[in-house]
């Protein structure tokens, strides 16, 4: 498979194999996702034609622009399912998690969506670090919880320019508490910047991934899926991280 891939880096969606998605915002009308339902048809057609046949959704919540209430979720995402064509429907299946916000309002939920066996996606604001980021893993893991932080790839704070990531002690603290970290799809085609691709290759080659998503909110996203810059080894764990997936769903 190596010998395939060797002297490529043209490698797309496909090339991956990922059968299990684990991070989208397909759930129309809830967030800067899918807007209505024929967008949401739209990304689950386009993903299934390249291979996807199991999608966690996972809807952004958080205090300020997403205030997004479990309960209504799981109404919409319940209507999302019923509305599905036939056809489709028989052809792949859907489950329904979130991708929380760590800020105060996390710290007040008691309603929680999340990946089976406990797994639970959490992200930070792309520029500004999480205040309650430590004692946030922290209270999930001791309340059974396993935190996925989403994308780390794409957090500026930790960007230390070519020589590296900067803060490598905190992501190193995080893991050790049992936080796992989650790879974008899309940052793969260097689409955050060259400081993101350091970071990216540092956490796959130091093997501080455990699992990868599209984290798509729109169709037309898919034709971003390429020109992947990493290398074919670094893409071989690419690919192994997708099948990690399977265990989330
Ligand atoms: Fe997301």
């Amino acid at each position: 498979m190596l010998r395939f891939f060797a002297n490529k880096n043209r490698y797309s969606f496909a090339d991956i194999g990922l059968r299990c998605d684990v991070h989208s915002h397909i759930l129309p009308g809830v967030d800067d996702g899918a807007g209505e339902f024929s967008d949401s048809l739209a990304i689950l057609q386009a993903m299934h034609a390249a291979g996807v046949e199991r999608f966690i959704l996972t809807p952004h919540v958080s205090g300020g622009l997403f205030p997004n209430k479990a309960s209504e979720l799981r109404l919409r995402f319940d209507h999302l399912v019923a509305t599905l064509p036939e056809e489709l429907g028989l052809q792949i299946a859907l489950h329904l998690a979130s991708e929380y916000m760590i800020d105060e309002f996390f710290d007040e939920q008691t309603d929680l969506l999340y990946y089976n066996d406990r797994h639970i996606l959490v992200e930070m604001s792309y520029g500004v670090r999480s205040l309650n980021l430590l004692e946030t893993v922290f209270r999930l893991v001791q309340e059974g919880f396993t935190p996925v932080l989403a994308h780390p790839e794409r957090y500026i704070f930790y960007y230390g320019g070519r020589r590296g990531p900067r803060n490598v002690e905190e992501l190193e603290q995080l893991q050790e508490m049992g936080c796992k970290f989650q790879l974008n799809i899309q940052s793969l085609s260097g689409a955050y910047g060259p400081d993101s691709l350091v970071n990216l290759k540092y956490f796959l080659d130091h093997g501080w991934y455990s699992y990868l998503a599209s984290d798509i909110h729109a169709a037309r996203q898919m034709a971003r899926y390429t020109d992947f810059q990493v290398s074919p080894a670094q893409f071989e764990k690419v690919r192994e991280l997708a099948s990690n997936n399977e265990t989330l769903f």
